[in-house]
């Protein structure tokens, strides 16, 4: 066999490359000369993937709530790879900074084009049946929809409406923790007492969520843009991007995502109880919450209309016009 340029190019760089940590070419040719070439269905994981999904009842459309969950925390898994990666430059790009969040926003609005499998894509009675076998679990435990959030802004900006003038972004992570939104919405309607939902996430998650909080101090999305320069920070691309991060995550995700409770769970008489055993209707329309990012990119009506119709179509006008 001739050995081309290119092959004793390649054989070179190889060398040097196995050289450089002590380890012999012909070895890891060997290697090459015995493994198996790789098959899409064991680069994937098809396998694993498909024996992913265990449901607990025999009704069919419990695979599409259990599947459309998983695939929703596969793009909150890309969303925060993105933020990781942007929470890590030290000076970051123009560029670098709307390419990453164009990507977040891209994987937001997915999830929110597709909500409607949840929304139109079950039967009603199927799931207010297969829904009691999965008793307290609930969407609301979602580490991954947690972690997006204290990535995206400083943690003052989580903590629970009412408290959140008591603190400032100097204030200590683990005190303001106690106050964060969302343990407003996991309280016993009855007893008033936490649910067992979110005393289970406390528990599991808890140590970990405030470690991050610390770790996003300096990282977090609102940090990386002031990072940029002032010039770039009034670009109207960058704004746009992230005035639309803030509508996708806490406004028209929890918009979609509300319209399949109220399709499965609201009666005219008096509602089904959530799984998670909260007031749900007081809970989770974004209006009540009024979560906002980058409170700095809103004007005042804006922020007074966090969440209220009309408003959101105004704004969707606005940034088309940007
Ligand atoms: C038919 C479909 C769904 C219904 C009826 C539903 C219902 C609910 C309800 C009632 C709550 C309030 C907490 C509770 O009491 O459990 C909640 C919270 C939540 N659910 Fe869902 N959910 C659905 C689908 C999903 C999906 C597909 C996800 C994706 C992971 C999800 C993620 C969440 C999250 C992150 C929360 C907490 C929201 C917050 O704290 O503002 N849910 N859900």
């Amino acid at each position: 066999m001739e050995i081309s340029q290119a092959l004793h190019d390649r054989l070179e760089l190889l060398s040097a490359k196995y050289q450089a940590i002590g380890q012999d070419l012909i070895s890891y040719l060997d290697g090459l000369l015995y493994a198996d070439v790789t098959t899409y269905w064991d680069y994937i994981e098809l396998d694993t993937l498909l024996s992913l999904q265990k449901p607990k009842t025999k009704y069919p459309d419990e695979v599409v709530f259990i599947v459309y969950h998983q695939i929703t925390e596969l793009y909150f898994k890309l969303a925060l790879q993105e933020f990781k990666a942007l929470g890590e430059l030290q000076r970051p790009s123009k560029s670098s900074f709307i390419d990453r969040v164009t990507r977040i926003n891209r994987y937001f609005e997915a999830l929110i084009k597709s909500f409607s499998i949840m929304v139109d894509g079950m039967d009603r009675d199927e799931f207010l049946k297969f829904r009691m076998s999965l008793l307290p679990a609930s969407g609301f435990q979602s580490a991954q929809y947690r972690e997006i959030e204290i990535y995206s802004t400083d943690f003052v900006n989580l903590v629970a409406r009412d408290a959140r003038s008591s603190f400032d972004v100097e204030s200590s992570i683990e005190e303001m923790y106690q106050q964060i939104y969302w343990k407003y919405g996991a309280t016993d309607l009855d007893s008033g007492n936490k649910t067992l939902t979110l005393t289970q996430f406390e528990e599991k998650y808890d140590k970990d969520l405030i470690a991050l909080g610390e770790y996003c101090k300096s990282r977090n999305l609102w940090q990386v843009y002031l990072k940029l320069s002032p010039s770039e920070q009034s670009d109207a691309e960058v704004k746009k991007v992230l005035r639309m991060n803030d509508l996708n995550v806490n406004v028209y995700w929890p918009l979609a995502h509300y319209k399949s409770a109220v399709r499965y769970l609201a009666r005219k008489d008096v509602d089904v109880a959530a799984t998670g055993g909260t007031n749900w209707q007081q809970y989770l329309p974004p209006k009540f919450q009024k979560r906002i990012f980058y409170s700095g990119l809103w004007n005042e009506v804006e922020i007074d209309q966090w969440g209220k119709g009309w408003v959101e179509d105004q704004i969707k006008e606005i940034l088309k016009g940007v």
